[in-house]
This record gives C-alpha cells, structure tokens and sequence, in this order.
C-alpha cells in the first residue's frame, strides 16, 4: 500500500509513520510528501529520508485550496501512485477535488476525542473546558471538517498544572502510537476497499 502524506507543519506523525515503516510495525510505502508551505520541516524530513516531496502553490486563501489547486494535488497523488492519503498537520481544508478523487481513502489524526473539541487548538479548548482527560482520534475524511467516522482513539491524561505546550506534547506522543497502528489495522483489513 502506497501512502501519500500531506501537512503543513513539523512533520512529527510523518516520521512516527515512517519509522513504524523502517520498523516493520507497518507494512506501507510513502510514495510522495506533499506540503502547501515551502518551508515546513515535514519537507525537509521527507528530503532526508529521499522520499519525492512535491510542493503546492500557495492560492489567494490561507485556509483552503482553490479547486485548480486541489486538483492538482490530486493529480500529484494519482501520479505518485498513491492508494491512501494521509493528513498529518494538512493546514488546509479540503473542499471536493480531492475528496472526489480519493473518496472514502483519505485519513486525518486530530488532538481530541472527537466529537469532542472539533476546530482549532483542541489540546487548549480541552484544557479550559477543564476536563479530566483528552486524547486523539484518527477518522475518514469527510466534507464536513472534524467528523468523519472514527478509526481509532487514544486517551491521555490531563495532568495538574498542564500548559498548553504541556498538554499537545504529551497529546502528539499518543499520536505517534496511534497513527501508525491505525494505517496498519486498515491495511491487514482491506477496510477501505470493502467500506468505501
Ligand atoms: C497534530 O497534533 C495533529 O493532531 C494535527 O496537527 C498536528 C500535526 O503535527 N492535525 P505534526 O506536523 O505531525 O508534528
């Protein structure tokens, strides 16, 4: 199974899937990285580890894709080869394109159990939501942001005297674990060639 990764930022779950790859705990390739910032760490990663990276233009809009922009993502995938997409940090919010491409073959992780804490900065709205625990969730990708079906969740504490900072790393920790077992699951079960 080839993946194709986006993201817009540092690139940590990328590389927790990439050493799930090195380490045998996920039988996968990453076929193509690809970034709508030309300066994310997750391209650099991506270049040391000699993986194609490919880099889409910026567009008029700073949360979205104009459709000719995410139709050539989808072109870039499809070239690559890609069989399933995985958004890890993808600032950008998908509008049709490429849903239409890849449909029902597109993962994200996000910093919550969903459906609690949708949106932004999640890790901050759990903590002054002031609740016990947070977590994180893999999920399809669906139209509608933050709630496509569930794949996979992981809880973590909220410990006394947590910072923002505090809390999203020990967040991104249970992220690394997750991700990778999720792709892993999905792949020993053909789940989206029979789901979607
Ligand atoms: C993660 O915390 C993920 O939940 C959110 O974006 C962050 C990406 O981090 N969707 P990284 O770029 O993988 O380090």
């Amino acid at each position: 199974v080839r993946l194709g990764i986006l993201g817009s930022g540092r690139g940590s779950n990328f590389a927790a899937i990439l050493d799930a790859i090195a380490t045998g705990r996920l039988s996968a390739s990453i076929s193509v990285v690809l970034s709508d910032r030309e300066d994310a760490r997750i391209l650099e990663l991506a270049r040391s580890a000699k993986i194609p990276t490919v880099v889409l233009p910026k567009g008029r809009y700073r949360t979205w894709l104009e459709p000719h922009i995410e139709e050539e993502l989808a072109r870039s995938l499809r070239r690559f080869g890609v069989d399933l997409v995985v958004l890890a940090g993808f600032l950008r919010v998908l509008k049709g394109p490429l849903l239409a491409a890849y449909p029902g073959k597109i993962l994200n992780i996000h910093p919550s159990l969903l459906p609690a804490f949708k949106g932004k900065e999640a890790w901050k709205q759990a903590l002054e939501a002031g609740v016990a625990e947070t977590g994180c969730t893999v999920h399809w990708v669906e139209p509608e942001v933050d709630s496509g079906p569930i794949l996979g969740q992981a809880r973590v504490p909220i410990r006394p005297g947590d910072t923002p900072e505090s809390l999203h790393a020990r967040i991104q920790e249970a992220e690394h674990r997750l991700y990778p077992e999720v792709i892993q699951r999905l792949i020993e079960q053909k789940l989206w060639r029979e789901i979607h």
